[in-house]
């Protein structure tokens, strides 16, 4: 027999090993197992959690070594303790996020589950370890999904974008994601769903044996609508190329850098400017102007995503053009002496709906106030996700 170590005393009997541990309940780490006639190669570990005085009972004659200082050896779980530290990892990071997610559909599971500890993908998934995947997003509004319709488009464009072939037709996956919000009974909060090129392997394109796979997860509680000013700045990050720009994929590094950028000087966003000097958009909204004219003002969409909520703006701004608060829309490229000269400035996404900025870089924008169009925007969209035509909101 070998034996290393900090345990007291070890015997062996057959196939039974008694340790004689302190007083107290430990985990010990059973370091390596090994049947003397086999290569060493074909050591095994296992993990054991040892009450004093316990009998162990080996299924072989053999030699180990024991040692009670885990800390520096890694564990090898058995399937159930997979399952229990997915458990307590999620209710560890529920406390701190206070988020909840009340179901999650998966292709691959081939269902949905409303446990959340398991709402999981694998790492082989291309989505996780090449980014070949796209995603999308849909708010949950008194029961109504809002602009699903219209995301879905986006959805599906950017997978063909992405070169993803949808795992199932529109139909479908428009069932799955309404039926994973009913499982959910989520009447308020978010949607948000991806389509990756599969499970598989990890080669660098997906494998001609792999599916793609759809999954969807609904999140509680909706993020908080406020009307506050915020400030921006400008991005140092590059921004992306049009080709992945307008694409939704879930290669977002340089929105989250840009994002961090904000945030370390205190802004809220960081808006991209492009090499033309145009105003581009921030890093997951939109942004709008309102001139000195009076003309709501959008920068164009064909270098940038085309934001579903900016969309609807544009749309519902009619009624303020028709009340006189707006003299017209227009979307064209804004460079950044008018955006920061301009009367007002806010942000539009289905996140943050409507925002109105009031500082960019060290530039006032307007008096440095709310504007009056930023809050009128916010109140069309918000009483249109209320209460807006059948186009826009579906019943879950
Ligand atoms: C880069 C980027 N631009 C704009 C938007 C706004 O789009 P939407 O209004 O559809 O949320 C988003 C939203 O996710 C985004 O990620």
């Amino acid at each position: 027999m070998r034996s290393s170590t900090l345990i007291r005393t070890i015997q062996a009997t057959g196939n039974s090993f008694f340790i004689d541990s302190p007083p107290r309940s430990r985990s010990l780490l059973v370091r390596e197992l090994w049947y003397p006639k086999f290569p060493s190669d074909l050591r095994m570990s296992t993990v054991a959690n040892i009450q004093p005085k316990t009998n162990i009972q080996m299924a072989f004659h053999g030699g180990f070594s024991v040692s009670d200082d885990a800390s520096d050896t890694i564990p090898i779980l058995t399937t159930s303790q997979v399952l229990d530290g997915l458990k307590t990892h999620h209710e560890e990071s529920n406390k701190v996020n206070k988020q909840t997610y009340s179901a999650m559909y998966s292709s691959v599971f081939g269902g949905i589950t409303t446990d959340p500890a398991y709402m999981v993908i694998s790492m082989d998934d291309h989505m996780v370890h090449r980014g070949h995947g796209i995603f999308d997003t849909a708010a949950i509004v008194n029961g109504y999904l809002y602009e699903v319709e219209q995301h879905i488009d986006r959805f599906l464009k950017s997978a063909s974008m992405a070169k993803i072939k949808p795992p199932f037709d529109r139909a479908k996956l428009r069932s799955i994601l309404i039926q994973t919000v009913r499982a959910s009974g989520c009447k308020n909060g978010s949607l948000r769903y991806w389509m990756s090129s599969g499970p598989g392997n990890f080669q660098l394109s997906p494998s001609k044996y792999s599916k793609s796979a759809l999954y969807a997860i609904v999140i509680e509680p909706p993020t908080p609508i406020g009307i506050e000013g915020v400030k921006v700045i400008t991005s140092s990050i590059p921004m992306k190329p049009p080709l992945f720009a307008t694409m939704k994929s879930v290669n977002y590094l340089p929105n989250v850098l840009s994002k961090m950028e904000a945030e370390k000087n205190g802004g809220f966003a960081a808006i991209w400017v492009d090499e033309e000097g145009y105003i581009a958009e921030g890093p997951n909204m939109n942004v709008a102007f309102v001139l000195d004219n009076g003309i709501l003002t959008m920068p164009r969409f064909d270098g940038i995503l085309s934001g579903c909520t900016a969309k609807r703006a544009l749309l519902l701004a009619d009624q303020l053009v028709k009340s006189g608060q707006l003299h017209g829309i227009q979307v064209r490229h804004v460079n950044v002496q008018e955006g920061k000269s301009a009367r007002e400035m806010m942000l539009i996404g289905s996140g943050i709906i409507v925002k109105p900025v009031v500082q960019w870089d060290d530039v006032m924008i307007g008096n440095g106030k709310e504007g009056e169009v930023a809050r009128a925007l916010l109140d069309l969209i918000s009483e249109d996700m209320k209460s807006g035509p059948s186009s826009v909101r579906t019943p879950v």
